[in-house]
């Protein structure tokens, strides 16, 4: 099938804009029509028997991994370990009894996820993915193929599908949650209740493009920008800064937030903004105690947080952007949004090539 841009100037607008929809389908596919209860495709999958899940990936795939490492330990109580996969090949790590791997990918054909997946057959229990195209190689030689249903992604920058693989992965620790009972019954709902919500709230966040759109614009000017994340955000403050290199070519980097001050805090001066992508959440204090550490530094701190999170922490930011308020669980989906626009409108306000960047490909089949 074609796919058009739909109006859109590029693909990758088009990707983002379509993401109410796409998870919306997404989160339907995988829950009960009465959306109480989740159901999976494929074989029973036993999540009490799963002693270790390791989850491999390359790119923004692997962000996705690093994301749901923190949802399957503090929803499923289950160990994880996560790996990019042009290392652990050759690592050869050793896939003790109960382990179950997960291979992440939006292709299904990036070669170094694929030999990883290989390199597993015979020693873990079970093979499972997270895929995009339901006929690639990865997802021919998984035993349990999940789809991510993001549709055809064009863009070199991986949006949709990253947003769509977090959902189902999230979908997997819940299951994994009840199934070890981890997790109690009510706040079993709540979460199932507020995923269902969540595509709307999307929608909310991608009303405040043209405030992302003018916070770019300042952006463009930066030659080094940092991206500071705690707890879950800390995988998406590396989406946000893989993001903006890819398409606007600015050198960016993602630190946990308290590792700011172990190295990161020297390069902090007025030329380096800082973007902190901080919901109001239990962690909040902490972000906002290294926020003041750069902002005593002269740093340009850009604060994307909820109402209460400005109103706590604003004072004193260069800008901020402010996001509906969400389940703590669920913010790095709803705020993979305000990452994806700030690069996209850093690269459009530096005239670079968004769905073409340079040096990149979509799918990488050789090693
Ligand atoms: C390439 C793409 C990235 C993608 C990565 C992994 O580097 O440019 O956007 O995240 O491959 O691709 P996969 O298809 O395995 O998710």
């Amino acid at each position: 099938t074609r796919v058009d841009k739909g109006g859109h100037k590029h693909f990758m607008a088009k990707e983002i804009a379509e993401q109410p929809t796409v998870l919306g389908e997404a989160i339907r596919n995988y829950l009960s029509s009465d959306g109480t209860a989740i159901s999976l495709p494929g074989d029973a999958l036993d999540f009490t028997k799963i002693n270790r899940l390791t989850m491999v990936a390359c790119g923004t795939a692997f962000y996705a991994c690093l994301t749901a490492k923190y949802w399957f330990e503090q929803l499923a109580n289950m160990p994880v370990e996560v790996d990019v996969a042009s290392e652990f090949r050759y690592r050869e790590p050793p896939v003790t009894e109960g382990t179950v791997a997960l291979f992440v990918s939006q292709s299904g054909e990036t070669a170094d996820t694929l030999a990883a997946l290989r390199y597993c057959e015979g020693k873990a229990d079970k093979i499972l993915s997270v895929v995009n195209v339901p006929e690639s190689s990865i997802a021919r030689e998984s035993d349990i193929a999940f789809p991510i249903l993001a549709g055809t992604e064009i863009g070199v920058a991986s949006t949709k599908a990253f947003t769509c693989q977090l959902t189902v992965l999230l979908l997997l620790a819940l299951e994994a949650a009840k199934q070890r009972g981890t997790l109690d019954d009510a706040r079993f709902a709540e979460l199932l209740k507020n995923l269902s919500a969540l595509p709307g709230l999307v929608n909310i966040a991608l009303d405040g493009e043209p405030q992302m759109a003018a916070a770019a614009r300042k952006l463009a000017e930066a030659r080094d920008i940092l991206f500071l994340g705690r707890g879950v955000m800390y995988p998406l403050a590396l989406e946000g800064a893989l993001k903006l290199k890819e398409i606007s070519y600015i050198h960016a980097e993602a630190y946990a937030s308290g590792e700011l001050k172990h190295g990161p805090i020297a390069l902090i001066d007025k030329h380096v903004p800082v973007v902190v992508l901080a919901p109001r959440d239990s962690l909040f204090d902490k972000t906002v105690s290294n926020m003041q550490e750069v902002m005593a530094r002269a740093g340009k701190v850009l604060l994307v947080s909820d109402r209460a999170g400005l109103d706590e922490g604003g004072d004193g930011t260069w800008l901020t952007l402010q996001m509906p308020s969400v389940d703590p669980v669920l913010s790095p989906i709803l705020y993979a949004v305000p990452a994806q626009l700030l690069a996209y409108h850093t690269a459009i306000a530096k005239g670079t090539d968004v769905d073409q960047p340079r040096n990149l490909a979509k799918s990488v089949t050789v090693e």
